[in-house]
């Protein structure tokens, strides 16, 4: 198979992860990188001597256009890169999540390249890792029966950062349901900024699919993770049996018909990394043609998600679905908690339905 040509915006952490994908990958001949350093650019001729560098990416795609364009910038550039890198004859595209700094962008960003017509990846880690993967088809095929509910606990990171990976997951073991609301709480007490965002102290958010499924995420500085030594867990609630497992940790525990007393399950890893494992795909789908949008969609909804729930916990509301087309309420002023005075109108809650 003849190897695509490859270049990459951004040379930061997510960068550096598609750089090294890239040139280890069979697939691949990577030709170049852009980045607005100087400084970077030079790093990045040292680790990789064959690449011409570039500080900007448009002269980057004039001078040396490539087949697959990875976009690995910070989230408000990620629209106008990617519309750029779309004037190229491109034939795939990787951009980081979250697909944009906003759903509408994200949005855009996906319909453009929808409307073109090639194939997109977000490498989200956890849907290209063993455990994870072995999980969704254990829960997809019935195996805990029917899935009602997913806790995630994750102590150290923020929804915006590190929950979009855990809310994509989610999403992906409903097979990208869409979702009917969101709430949230986030207080931000210790004032934490974290990768360019402010972000919560402590944070709950809640959201459930169109069916009822629930998710409940509690994000934070110090969140209490409820399992020794677990920095991050999942518990996987069907009608007939539970999945625990700990995030990036590669095994999980099942409790279900098969395994009343439970089981410890450590399957073996990839040889890959998952930037290289989704470049790969992304090298499968450009060559066969067939082009597979499920993992874009599942990285929007989850943006999604995380939008809504900062405008929820910002303007004490229900966000409901689309979040870019949700229109915040005014403020009622009715706290629920308070003693009720008598007068100003309200619904009788003991009349009901
Ligand atoms: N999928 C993952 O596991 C993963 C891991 C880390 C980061 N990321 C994602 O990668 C993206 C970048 O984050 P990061 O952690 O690498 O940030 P970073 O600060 O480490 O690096 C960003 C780099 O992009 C460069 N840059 C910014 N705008 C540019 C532009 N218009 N043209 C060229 N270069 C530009 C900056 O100079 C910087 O070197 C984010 O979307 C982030 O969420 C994903």
């Amino acid at each position: 198979m003849r190897k695509l040509t490859a270049s990459v915006v951004g040379g930061g952490t997510g960068g550096q992860l598609s750089l090294e994908a890239l040139e280890r990958s069979n697939c691949y001949d990577l030709v170049a990188a852009a980045d607005l350093q100087p400084s970077i650019c030079d790093q990045l001729k040292e680790l990789y001597p064959g690449i011409q560098t570039f500080s900007n990416h448009k002269e980057m795609f004039a001078q040396c256009p490539t087949d697959v364009v990875c976009v690995s910038t910070y989230p408000p550039s990620h629209e106008k890169v990617t519309m750029d890198a779309l004037q190229l004859p491109l034939k795939g595209i990787l951009v980081e999540k979250p697909l944009g700094h906003t759903v509408k962008s994200g949005r855009k960003i996906l319909e453009t390249i929808k409307q073109i017509g090639i194939p997109i990846v977000v490498p989200h880690g956890l849907l290209v890792k063993k455990t994870p993967l072995e999980i969704i088809d254990r829960v997809q095929k019935g195996e805990i029966g029917q899935l009602k509910l997913v806790e995630i606990q994750n102590t150290k990171w923020d929804a915006i950062n590190a929950g979009i990976h855990w809310l994509n997951f989610f999403v992906s073991l409903t097979r990208n349901e869409s979702f009917d609301c969101v709430m949230a709480i986030f207080e931000s007490s210790t004032r934490t900024y974290r990768d360019g965002m402010q972000v919560e102290t402590t944070g709950v958010t809640y959201a459930q699919t169109n069916s009822g499924i629930r998710v409940v995420m509690n994000t934070g500085d110090d969140v209490l993770v409820n399992r020794e030594q677990k920095d991050t867990l999942f518990r996987i609630i069907g009608t007939r049996g539970q999945i625990e497992f700990w995030g990036w940790e590669n095994s999980y525990h099942i409790l279900n018909d098969e395994w009343p007393a439970g089981k410890e399950i450590s399957p073996d890893e990839f040889p890959v990394t998952g930037h290289q494992k989704h470049l790969e795909q992304l090298a499968q789908m450009i060559h066969s043609e067939q082009v597979d949008y499920r993992l874009a969609e599942s990285s929007l909804i989850a943006l999604e998600v995380i939008e809504g729930a900062y405008i929820s916990s910002i303007n004490r509301c229900k966000v409901t679905f689309p979040v870019d087309e949700f229109i915040v309420p005014e403020e009622n002023k009715w706290y629920p908690g308070t003693p009720y005075s008598g007068v100003g109108g309200g619904r009788d809650g003991r009349k009901l339905g």
